[in-house]
């Protein structure tokens, strides 16, 4: 087991998974992210979603617009797939350099997706283009049939639609994004180099029980929910394991207290605040923070084909206390750890 080293410095990292949204949440939560990370793939369900090349060229600048002046931060547009997607929208996104990938959310499955897609089957066209153009897709992994018990609906999805997606369009690259099971791990495992998963930190650190400690939890809550600690397990195993088809991807989602705090609480947990040092905690906790630059700082980028960052980041092994709650517009988020510790903090 290697030693346990007081600092760890590593090439800058990328979020290939982030929620950033728009306006005063924009210019509340975008500083925690370009912090640390250089680059992040960027989740297109804005209200309305981000459907289109001109859509997404502007949320771009708006982005790069609410940056703090000296930060550097390099935001990978995503566009937001509908069943009227066409294929020459996807080749003007290839066109356009900076949008690198097209997020498919089955409607209804998550925070935003009632613009999804109901029926894949109509989108035959489109994702052909996706692959023609090797534009990959970003699945949300799970079914919506209400009849499907929540806590299995991304196995179910990876066995009744992600298997005949790919033997359907064998070029095309996919990530799954934010696995929760131990059979989506095993799955991308015995997959092709065309399939890839991100891995959030929360899913890394906390398993269902932490929705229910001593009362509900509902800044716990996030889609996909939190599972057994099985699968917390893989996916640890899954992260620290070397293998480049996993890599970072927070899913951090910032909500409203009010929002999260209330009969039908939104899905979503903001990591943004200490993503890194989130991370650092759970690759710590099997003895394997020498992992996690790979995982953190060049998975991602290599199945992305975009070149490495060449920086680096430097994370202390000393603790921070986390605010308890955060300033966002008018309100407030409540970050995860809120009012408690985190072992790792970042140097300045
Ligand atoms: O927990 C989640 N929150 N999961 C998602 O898929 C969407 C996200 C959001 O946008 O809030
Ligand atoms: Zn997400």
């Amino acid at each position: 087991m290697p030693t346990q080293p007081d600092h760890l410095s590593i090439t800058r990292p990328d979020d290939w998974h982030l929620h950033l949204r728009d306006g005063v949440a924009l210019a509340a939560v975008l500083s925690d992210t370009a912090r640390q990370f250089s680059r992040a793939i960027v989740m297109p369900n804005l209200v309305p979603p981000v459907t289109n090349v001109a859509l997404a060229g502007a949320y771009r600048e708006r982005i790069l617009a609410a940056l703090p002046k000296g930060m550097h931060f390099e935001p990978l547009m995503t566009l937001y797939l509908t069943e009227t997607t066409s294929p020459a929208d996807i080749a003007d996104a290839k066109a356009s350099g900076f949008i690198h990938a097209v997020k498919y959310y089955p409607a209804g499955a998550t925070t935003h997706s009632d613009a999804g897609v109901r029926d894949l089957a109509r989108c035959k066209a489109t994702l052909a283009a996706m692959a023609t153009h090797d534009l990959p897709l970003l699945m949300h992994g799970e079914v919506t049939d209400p009849s499907i018990d929540i806590f299995d609906r991304e196995h179910t999805f990876i066995e009744t639609r992600l298997k005949p997606t790919l033997q359907e369009f064998p070029e095309l690259r996919v990530v799954l994004e934010h696995i929760t099971t131990r059979h989506a791990v095993e799955f991308v495992e015995r997959s092709s180099e065309r399939i890839a998963a991100t891995i959030t930190a929360h899913h890394l650190l906390l398993n269902r029980n932490h929705l229910f400690t001593g009362g509900i939890r509902p800044h716990h809550y996030c889609l996909p929910v939190l599972k057994r600690e099985i699968h917390r397990q893989a996916l640890l195993d899954a992260a620290t394991g070397g293998n480049p088809k996993f890599f970072l991807g927070t899913d951090s989602a910032p909500h409203a207290r009010h929002a999260k705090e209330s009969a039908c609480g939104c899905a979503g947990i903001y990591t943004a605040h200490a993503a890194m040092e989130l991370y650092a905690e759970a690759f710590d906790s099997v003895g394997r923070l020498d992992r996690l630059e790979a995982f953190a700082s060049h998975h991602g980028a290599d199945f992305y084909r975009l070149p490495r960052n060449t920086d680096q980041l430097v994370l202390q092994r000393r603790a921070q206390r986390v605010p308890q709650e955060l300033p966002f517009g008018d309100d407030h988020i409540v970050p995860l750890r809120a009012g408690e510790d985190i072992a790792f903090t970042l140097a300045s």
